[in-house]
């Protein structure tokens, strides 16, 4: 087995008693990138993200920078930043990791972005069920309000900043950035229809710049020791590291950072400590519940990091990694997540809407028994007219996942279709 090193970013002080307090966390070198940030401009800031090549870490790995040279700087209109904590992706659960083990870490990153953005307010839209986690985020907000660091004047600089947690109501499509700024807004959290050319977000009305939290808990390392450093981790085109959050039959599930680029095997192996039970590896969902299943061949050529993975025709969204043995039942596997896709579409485009209920109720024939062999292409049918104008990706993530799971494992489907029926 390879020994991977311990390469960290976010998660250096995880492991550190009361780090989520600022004594402590300010002990071991939160907020020290401040002094350097002031001495900075808007632009010279923009330009280190964009140097740094850091990816955005909510999914998508949109390019930080370039979303941050979208923020129109010199505007009379006040600007936001929106921090994406709602994490409800099954299978993803790192951002808690960072609001509850080392949530000042995060306020720097919101500083120094909000200074670069020249935005005077922050919000954290946190995922309802976080309640817990979020009520540790807000005493640490308390805290850097109480030392100076939030406030009208920070850190005496002469700069003011609030920042604002907001608390989700459990609806999953709310983490796409549009419905999470619909929501924040107080309407129902829809997705909007995106505009052609790029442009940043609107928060009523206003540029609004919307980022996951690990994104803006990877921007004071940045800030401090310069595009480089950051660049020393990782690949060339993927650089830094990734919170990757490992669940499902390995005999150590939890959220450990590593550097892009590693084998997804050497991964499993020397942070979840193998597959349980001496068992086989059957598949892995690599990147949260929405990206394609890879089974266990192609996971053997995995890498992880956006190329490699996009290449094995998936694709690294959040890096959360379902891992299942060979005991795994992969019918049931993909009803239990259509249930939660059915039971999430927000309902606005029909292949979405319709199309997620009609997959799901077939899956639950298949288990039933009562399925005829026509279902599954009826299946893969239905799950092409989700791929197509929807207005978010959400329709076409869903059919990604269902024709990996019928592609890849088809017999197991077919085992539960009866010919006999009438
Ligand atoms: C259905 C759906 C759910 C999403 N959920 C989340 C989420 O929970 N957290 C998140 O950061 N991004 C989520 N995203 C991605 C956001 O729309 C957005 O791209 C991201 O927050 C931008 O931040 P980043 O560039 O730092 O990754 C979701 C996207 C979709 C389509
Ligand atoms: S694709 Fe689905 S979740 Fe996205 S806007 Fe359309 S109905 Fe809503």
């Amino acid at each position: 087995m390879i020994i991977l090193e311990d390469k960290k970013i976010v998660s250096s002080k995880f492991h550190i008693e009361n780090s989520h307090t600022l004594s402590v966390a300010k002990e071991h070198g939160t907020y020290s990138s401040i002094e350097r940030l002031f001495t900075l401009s808007s632009e010279e800031i923009i330009a280190i993200i964009k140097e740094s090549h850091l990816r955005g870490k909510g999914g998508g790995g949109a390019p930080a920078g370039n979303k941050w040279a979208l923020m129109p700087l010199g505007e009379l209109k006040p600007s936001f930043l929106a921090v994406n904590c709602d994490e409800s992706e099954p299978g993803t659960f790192k951002d808690r990791e960072i609001i509850s083990k080392d949530p000042h870490l995060l306020i720097e990153g919101i500083i120094c972005t909000c200074f670069a953005i020249k935005s005077h307010t922050a919000y954290i839209y946190v995922r309802g069920e976080y309640k817990e986690f979020s009520n540790i985020l807000q005493s640490a907000i308390d805290e850097a309000y109480e030392a100076g660091y939030l406030g009208e004047n920070i850190f005496n600089k002469g700069y003011k900043l609030d920042v604002i947690v907001h608390r989700g109501a459990g609806a999953y499509i709310c983490g796409e950035k549009s419905a999470l700024l619909e929501s924040l807004e107080g309407k129902r959290g829809h997705p909007r229809v995106k505009p052609h050319q790029q442009e940043c977000e609107w928060y009523f009305d206003n540029p609004t710049l919307v980022n996951n939290v690990e994104t803006i808990a990877s921007v004071p390392f940045i800030v401090k020791n310069g595009a480089d450093a950051y660049k020393e981790f990782g690949t060339s085109s993927s650089p830094g590291t990734l919170l990757f959050a490992m669940s499902g039959h390995v005999n150590k599930p939890g959220v450990y950072e590593s550097e892009f680029g590693i084998c997804m095997m050497d991964y499993i192996n020397h942070y979840g400590g193998g597959i349980k039970n001496g068992k086989k590896l059957k598949a892995i969902i690599p990147g949260g519940a929405s990206t394609k299943i890879l089974t266990a061949d192609e996971v053997g050529l995995a890498k992880l990091d956006y190329e490699t993975m996009k290449a094995l025709g998936s694709s690294l969204g959040t890096g959360g990694m379902i891992v299942m043995d060979e005991d795994t039942n992969m019918v049931e596997a993909l009803k239990n997540l259509l249930e939660f896709y059915h039971h999430e579409s927000c309902g606005q485009c029909t292949p979405c809407r319709e199309g997620t209920g009609w997959v799901d109720t077939i899956m639950q024939n298949l288990l039933d028994g009562v399925a005829r062999g026509e279902d599954i292409e009826k299946i893969l049918e239905i799950s092409k007219t989700m791929n197509g104008q929807t207005i978010c990706v959400f329709a076409p993530a869903v059919s990604d996942v269902i024709d990996g799971f019928i592609t890849k494992f088809r017999s197991e489907f077919e085992s539960y279709v009866r010919e006999d029926l009438t």
